[in-house]
């Protein structure tokens, strides 16, 4: 067929792709996004709760595919939650309009400064936390919880409950923001409003409550009238031509995943958000299949930021443990972050499962001090992850340390019920780095060895961020497409 041309495209419409289209776009410039997912605003489809899982919880499966328990056949649908499957570490990550902050928690979470400069000593931490960050709090429409209502509310026992049994085993807790409009669940509490957090709706989609990027950044962009979002168009492969300019081999998909067309894509310059994982598979498999060139950092400074999970069962089962009925957006967390021994951070983590299982869900965030390397297999043609035990050893430490202060102090015992010997090391809610920022890229994520090639999502952090990361993925999208278009890099 013919190719279709356009100055700039981005891949990807998550948070490092919604980014650099609004402020493109607000710039004046003409912006084409290609997402692989569904358009699920536009479709009018209603997303799954946790309990019935359908059409929204899983990208082209025959079963549900949850970090636990996925008793549910499905029909293969273009659904918003997928699942990287590797030898020793599972991915989870968003696909649709919106990318992962349609299945996200919404935890909207700052990292600590003292780590944000470790990991960036190249950065101006000052002019990220006077500027960067209160900006994309304010655009991501980030707010806490009324403490009064968190006090009262039988859906955040957990909460209550996880932080009493921190401070008896000795830990500090804190409150954790959110993109949840809180005032919101309010209403829903008190039955005004349909209801989201509090009927178990998060990981395959929120009908109502959470500002994901298409009620913000997109939405936004789309109201400047100088973007265009195609839906359902999975980009293939990429190749430089002559000119500089790229060529995108596309396959445009129904909702069952069937190929309508091939489309051909031309455009001047080029902008990859593809998320992590959906970034260093289009870098790496075009430079295996048509010699796209690729500096020597590509794949390298993987990390899953620390992720690992862990539970506790038995939790105050005599006093109606962790509550039956549980709002799925986490406000808790306990900071165990400047232990020389064990530094970590935990999300005191819902399991709203319709009945009190009294048993409480953790997902650890640690340092990753031994990082992986992502690569492709020619033959088999896919990803490979270079990731294994010992990269997660000192993270099943602080676990171990972590699961048993709180068991000697409050009682319980290690969860078997969600996780062989208690532990969920293999689950990935967070990749990052491939593609590190000022080392495969310039300063602003331009790739080494390109003209018109920028990479602007998680790949850029390399492998660790030390908290939940898409303030972080915003923050450092904003700097650097704000410094782009001061370059005049975009025709
Ligand atoms: P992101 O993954 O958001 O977007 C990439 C987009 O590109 C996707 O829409 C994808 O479909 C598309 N794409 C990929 N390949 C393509 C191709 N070849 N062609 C076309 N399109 C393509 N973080 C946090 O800070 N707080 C939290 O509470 C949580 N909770 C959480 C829960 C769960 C279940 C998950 C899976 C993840 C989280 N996260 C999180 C992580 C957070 O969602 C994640 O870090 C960001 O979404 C990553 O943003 P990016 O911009 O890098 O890519």
């Amino acid at each position: 067929g013919k190719t279709i041309k356009a100055p700039i495209i981005i891949i990807g419409s998550g948070y490092g792709g919604a980014v650099s289209a609004l402020r493109l776009c607000e710039s004046g410039k003409k912006v084409l996004l290609l997402e692989m997912g569904l358009n699920w605003e536009k479709s009018g489809i209603p997303y799954s709760n946790l309990l019935k899982p359908g059409k929204s919880s899983a990208w082209l499966k025959k079963k549900s595919i949850a970090p636990f328990m996925n008793i549910f056949s499905l029909t293969p649908f273009t659904g918003i939650l997928d699942r990287l499957e590797f030898e020793n570490i599972n991915i989870w990550v968003g696909r649709g309009v919106g990318g992962g902050s349609l299945v996200n928690g919404g935890m909207a979470v700052t990292p600590k400064e003292s780590y944000f400069k470790e990991v960036f000593p190249n950065l101006d931490a000052e002019k990220f936390y006077n500027h960067y960050f209160p900006l994309v709090q304010k655009d991501l429409k980030v707010n806490v919880i009324d403490e009064e209502f968190l006090k009262d509310c039988p859906y955040y026992k957990f909460t209550r409950v996880g932080e009493q049994e921190a401070h008896q085993a000795g830990f500090k807790t804190i409150r954790v923001p959110n993109v949840y409009d809180f005032k919101y669940m309010e209403k829903e509490f008190r039955n005004e409003v349909p209801r989201s957090a509090l009927n178990t709706e998060v990981i395959y989609g929120n009908n109502h409550g959470k500002n994901s990027l298409d009620k913000t950044y997109l939405k936004k962009a789309l109201e400047t009238g100088n973007l265009e979002i195609l839906d359902l168009h999975r980009v293939e492969d990429i190749q430089l031509n002559e000119d500089k300019s790229y060529t995108l081999n596309t396959q445009h998909i129904d909702t069952s995943g069937n190929i309508l067309a091939d489309k051909t894509f031309q455009c001047d310059q080029l902008i990859l958000s593809a998320g992590t994982m959906g970034t260093l598979q289009l870098l790496l498999k075009s430079n295996a299949l048509n010699g796209l060139p690729l500096n020597e950092k590509i794949g390298k400074s993987w990390g899953n930021n620390g992720n690992f999970m862990t539970g506790r069962n038995w939790v105050k089962p005599l006093s109606g443990g962790t509550g039956s009925k549980q709002s799925t957006i986490p406000v808790g967390g306990i900071d165990n972050w400047d232990n020389k021994e064990h530094p970590f951070f935990t999300e005191i983590a819902p399991l709203p499962m319709g009945m009190d299982v009294a048993t409480a869900l953790y997902l650890l965030i640690n340092r990753v001090d031994k990082k992986g390397e992502v690569t492709y297999n020619k033959i088999n043609q896919s990803l490979q992850l270079n990731w294994d035990k010992s990269n997660t050893a000192a993270m099943r430490e602080n676990a171990k340390y972590f699961i048993r202060k709180m068991n000697q102090a409050n009682g319980g015992t290690r969860s078997h019920l969600l996780f062989n010997n208690g532990f969920g090391a293999d689950i990935c809610y967070h990749p990052l780095g491939g593609c590190v920022l000022g080392e495969a890229t310039n300063e602003y994520g331009k790739l080494n060895g390109h003209d018109n090639l920028y990479v602007l999502d998680g790949s850029l952090i390399p492998g660790t961020i030390g908290v939940n990361p898409f303030v972080t993925i915003t923050a450092i999208t904003e700097y650097c497409i704000e410094n782009l278009i001061k370059q005049n890099e975009f025709a």
